[in-house]
């Protein structure tokens, strides 16, 4: 059987980039699986504290996204879905990979840099470099691929579904068990796959030029997937930012503004064309007002099942909280898979029991 891992930051209510690049898939995959395969999903909030968080804020954000997994498809019964920090072996196999992982790699790596707002080719060791933000950046915002790396070895994980921007941190993953492998002289460690969903990178609504993302300045740039029918239309038909070529054409490096809703309305409803190309042309003498309509009426129409479960979920739980419970039940489940493998991996370094 394969073994699926796959994680998200409880930073706020997922977004379409995580709906389509992500959370879509788990679904998908999970209907599709066989009795053999594990499925492990997991809200990382050990990931989320690598920045600044205000305490309510992120207990408000953990309880509201694993609300939101709940409500995409997401099924305790063939899926264990639970918060990162319940389960301490992540942690604890952290530490091991972190005695074999490169700082050279961990500084090319581009989040660390993207989050304290610097440069691509910023390094964390040239003396030329900002002292300030030398300072700035912490431990554990620079070592977060190491934490995501035991996320996924710590069960095994033969298959990860993830949006194009963690592809980075997945070939770091496979870098970091092969090189620990070849430390100890034994597979240990399961280098895994990535699995790409087809809207592997959706862009912002206002700058097209840019993903789509959480931390974004500008709420109009995302659709979130409780936003309501009113907010959705606002937010396409008023904010997103198109161009004033007549006509529609599909065209990601020329027109992408245009390219983005063409693929938010074929993804969130593949019945609509063949593929976005298709669309487009089916779509080549509509106005840009009537493009936004349709797109805006397909958004709202896949979102509705979504909000409405979403929002079912946040009352019952009011009434009588049961997430809580849940939580105990599956982390106690990975947690179980996690202390067998750490059992073995203790074992190949020489941890662990004293015979
Ligand atoms: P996070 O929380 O930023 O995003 C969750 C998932 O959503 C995908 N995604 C997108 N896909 C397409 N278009 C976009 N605009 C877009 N924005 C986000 C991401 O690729 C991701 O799949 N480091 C991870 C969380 C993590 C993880 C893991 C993932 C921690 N441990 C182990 C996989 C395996 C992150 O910050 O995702």
């Amino acid at each position: 059987g394969r073994v699926i891992f796959s994680g998200i930051q409880p930073t706020g209510i997922p977004h379409l980039g995580n709906y389509l690049g992500a959370l879509r898939e788990w679904v998908r995959i999970q209907n599709t699986a066989s009795e053999q395969d594990k499925l492990l999903f997991s809200v990382v909030d050990m990931h989320a504290i690598t920045v600044k968080q205000d305490s309510a804020d992120l207990r408000r954000y953990r309880r509201e996204m694993m609300a939101s997994l709940l409500a995409v498809g997401l099924d305790p019964l063939k899926s264990l879905v639970f918060t990162q920090g319940k389960v301490h072996q992540h942690a604890e196999l952290m530490w091991i990979l972190s005695c074999t992982a490169s700082m050279g790699y961990l500084s090319r790596m581009t989040q660390w840099k993207s989050k304290m707002g610097l440069g691509t080719d910023a390094s964390p060791f040239e003396s030329t470099a900002d002292p300030k933000s030398r300072e700035a950046l912490k431990l554990g915002l620079f070592s977060y691929p190491v934490l995501q790396a035991a996320d996924i070895l710590l069960y095994g994980t033969t298959h990860v579904p993830v949006g194009e921007d963690q592809a980075q941190h997945l070939e770091f993953t496979r870098q970091l068990a092969l090189g620990f492998n070849a430390a100890y002289g034994r597979t240990i460690l399961t280098p895994p796959e990535t699995i790409l969903a087809p809207a592997k990178r959706v862009m912002s609504l206002t700058d097209p030029t840019k993903k789509m993302s959480k931390s974004d300045e500008n709420p109009n740039s995302r659709i979130l997937i409780t936003d309501s029918k009113s907010d959705i239309e606002m937010k396409i038909m008023k904010k997103a930012l198109t161009d004033s070529i007549e006509g529609v054409t599909y065209d990601r490096q020329a027109r992408p503004g245009v390219s983005n809703l063409i693929d938010i309305m074929y993804y969130m409803d593949e019945s609509v064309a063949a593929s976005p190309e298709e669309l487009a042309k089916d779509m080549a003498n509509v106005s840009m007002r009537a493009l936004k309509e349709k797109v805006a009426e397909t958004v709202n129409r896949t979102l509705e099942p979504i909000r409405t479960r979403y929002n079912l979920i946040m009352k019952d739980e009011q009434r009588r909280p049961f997430l809580q419970d849940h939580n105990e039940v599956a982390a106690s489940a990975a947690k179980s898979i996690a202390k067998k493998r750490l059992r073995n991996i203790n074992s190949v370094i020489g941890m662990g029991t004293l015979q």
